[in-house]
């Protein structure tokens, strides 16, 4: 199990511990933070699961791939170079203490 701390659009903080080896989507989803729509399920077509990953994350998360990064631009907030859709985030033990925020609204 690794904790993950969420900053919401007026920086209250909500942490989890989640499983490793799933997405940071479901883990949040499993532990019903708001903020991370998900309307797609995790299938990349939504960009309803947009978050920023915060600066001591970035390198370990890394960046978008490319069709994540075509998929971001739909977001209704505007991508950032942190931003990732957290369907393609996976969990593993280096992400421990991951801290990110999330955008004002999905929609
Ligand atoms: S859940 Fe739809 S793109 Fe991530």
């Amino acid at each position: 199990m690794i904790t993950i701390h969420f900053f919401d659009a007026h920086g209250l903080k909500t942490s989890i511990q989640a499983k490793t080896g799933i997405s940071l989507m479901k883990a949040a989803q499993a532990e019903n933070i708001e903020g991370i729509a998900a309307d797609c399920g995790g299938v990349l077509t939504c960009a309803t699961c947009h978050v920023f990953i915060r600066p001591a994350f970035e390198h370990k998360v890394g960046p978008a791939h490319d069709e994540e990064s075509s998929m971001l631009e739909f977001a209704v907030i505007s991508p950032r170079p942190n931003s990732r859709l957290s369907c393609q985030v996976m969990l593993t033990d280096a992400l421990d203490g991951l801290e990110l925020d999330l955008p004002e609204r999905q929609y």
